[in-house]
């Protein structure tokens, strides 16, 4: 199949109604139900210049159709931050076509002009589809999360 001209800018503050649909996709994906206030609060922060949250879309003939969602955090070990790529998603009807590459070289990209020596992410041991992208675009660290949740 020929790959569409893939579009990755940020999605812009007027763009919430585009954007609503891919996050709750990936929110749906993880089973995962936030706090009340979670998304607005998520939402304002990706459009604040003093946050350190970032939000690019994958544009397919001008259609927002993945996102990819990351911050840039302090570290003990760098005197740069690093990036953490915190949430990817890609509209079913667009899996295998380039978005979700196109949206991690985006970040790489991101990161490396702010001064990040490192961008990190978690998948689960489980998510195949997701892995055979990672195994091609980064290293697989080895490291297990442990998590206490409050
Ligand atoms: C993981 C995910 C973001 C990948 O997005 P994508 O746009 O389908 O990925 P790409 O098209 O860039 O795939 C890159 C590679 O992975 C493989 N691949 C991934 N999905 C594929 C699919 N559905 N069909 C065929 N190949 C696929 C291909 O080998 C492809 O390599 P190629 O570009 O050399 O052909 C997408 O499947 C998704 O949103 N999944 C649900 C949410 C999720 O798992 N998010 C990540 C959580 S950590």
């Amino acid at each position: 199949m020929t790959k569409p001209a893939i579009v990755i800018r940020k999605v812009g503050a007027d763009e919430r109604a585009a954007w609503e649909p891919l996050w709750n996709g990936y929110l749906t994906f993880y089973k995962a139900t936030l706090a009340d206030g979670a998304s607005d609060a998520t939402w304002a922060r990706f459009h604040d210049d003093g946050e350190p949250m970032f939000l690019l879309g994958a544009y397919v003939d001008g259609k927002l159709t993945g996102i990819v969602q990351y911050l840039f955090h302090r570290s003990t070990w760098t005197p740069g931050d690093y990036c953490y790529l915190q949430d990817l998603f890609v509209d079913d009807s667009a899996r295998g076509l380039g978005l979700g590459r196109a949206l991690i070289e985006a970040v790489y990209a991101a990161a490396k002009e702010a001064g990040c020596s490192r961008v990190h992410w978690l998948t689960k041991t489980d998510n195949a589809q997701a892995r055979i992208l990672y195994d091609q675009v980064a290293d697989n660290s080895g490291f297990m999360q442990y998590r206490k949740v409050f």
